[in-house]
């Protein structure tokens, strides 16, 4: 692995290694013993668009292993006057080990990896969320103690965080059963590929039948960032979508709930549905940390 743009770009044993490394970073953080793995390295932190999880967990966890997590907005930089992100790509290759960067267009993205000459890890695109899908499956997999054979369901927008969990779940040996209404499928390239898994998986505009008999269900804001002006159409098109009691009702006695937050309440899950789960959803934001630190430990350390 040399860069971390999407899952579907990691084999099975790929993903389950970093799972691996960073349930064992975890447990090592708890215990007070962080290995120094980034000492002497330095990682950009290159963001376009607000976050708290990603920049905070990887600011935190950068540190925890001994490295330097150098946070840079977009809008801060020559950039946001007009330097091409291709020499911006290639400066900042010369100062930094790795570059972690959250962006609209996943071009751009694929555009650092060719350029920059470092390693690049995606903070998020319009296209993917691998970060948070890795976090999603180190959560269900602490909780249930397993994931293949388990079924996920996905109820909400087919976007970022629902390629990467299509791409992830499928390669973890989940079945998964994605709703979305129409006109907010996943991408076109990530169904081709989860047709290749047969009943494994499926895509349907009923948000019931994602919920039935699911061990975990994931679900994520119908307004992402920089959609604010179609928000009006989206909570009109997303209406009776909501994860409520009567929806998690269908699922198994024991199904686990998984938000990637910010959460909005009343609108993609209902306020109790959140709190009841409050529990393993603020688990998976705390495992954000340690897959973030894996990645670049796979990365920069030879993990
Ligand atoms: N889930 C997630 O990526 O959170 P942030 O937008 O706060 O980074």
């Amino acid at each position: 692995m040399k860069h971390l743009l999407t899952l579907g770009a990691l084999t099975p044993p790929e993903m389950l290694h970093i799972l691996d490394i960073a349930d064992e970073y975890k447990r090592l953080h708890k215990a007070g013993a962080d290995p120094k793995d980034l000492q002497g390295k330095t990682v950009a932190l290159l963001f376009a668009q607000h976050s708290t999880r990603t920049r905070a967990s990887l600011e935190a966890g950068i540190y925890h292993l001994g490295g330097l997590g150098a946070y840079l907005s977009a809008r801060d930089l020559q950039a946001a006057r007009g330097e091409p992100l291709r020499d911006t790509a290639r400066v900042l290759g010369r100062y930094y080990d790795a570059i972690v960067c959250r962006t609209c267009k996943q071009a751009d993205l694929e555009l650092l990896a060719q350029v920059s000459g470092v390693p690049v890890v995606s903070g998020m695109t319009d296209y993917a969320h691998p970060l948070q899908a890795l976090a999603d499956l180190m959560t269900v997999r602490a909780y249930k103690g397993r994931l293949a054979g388990l079924r996920a369901g996905f109820i909400g927008d087919g976007c970022n965080v629902c390629n990467s969990l299509i791409a992830g779940c499928l390669a973890m040996g989940m079945t998964l059963t994605v709703a979305c209404p129409p006109g907010y499928r996943p991408a076109a390239d990530v169904l081709r590929r989860a047709a290749g898994y047969g009943e494994a998986f499926r895509l349907t505009d009923d948000p019931d039948e994602a919920a039935r008999g699911a061990d975990v269900l994931f679900t994520d804001v119908w307004v992402s960032m920089g959609m604010e002006r179609e928000a009006e159409r989206r909570r009109r098109d997303f209406a009776g979508y909501t994860l409520d009691a009567a929806r998690l009702a269908l699922a198994k006695p024991d199904c686990m709930v998984q938000h990637p937050l910010p959460a909005h309440r009343g609108e993609e899950i209902a306020p109790d549905v959140l709190e009841q789960h409050a529990a393993e959803i603020f688990d998976e934001a705390e495992n954000r940390l340690h897959v973030g630190k894996a990645v670049l430990g796979v990365l920069l350390a030879g993990r």
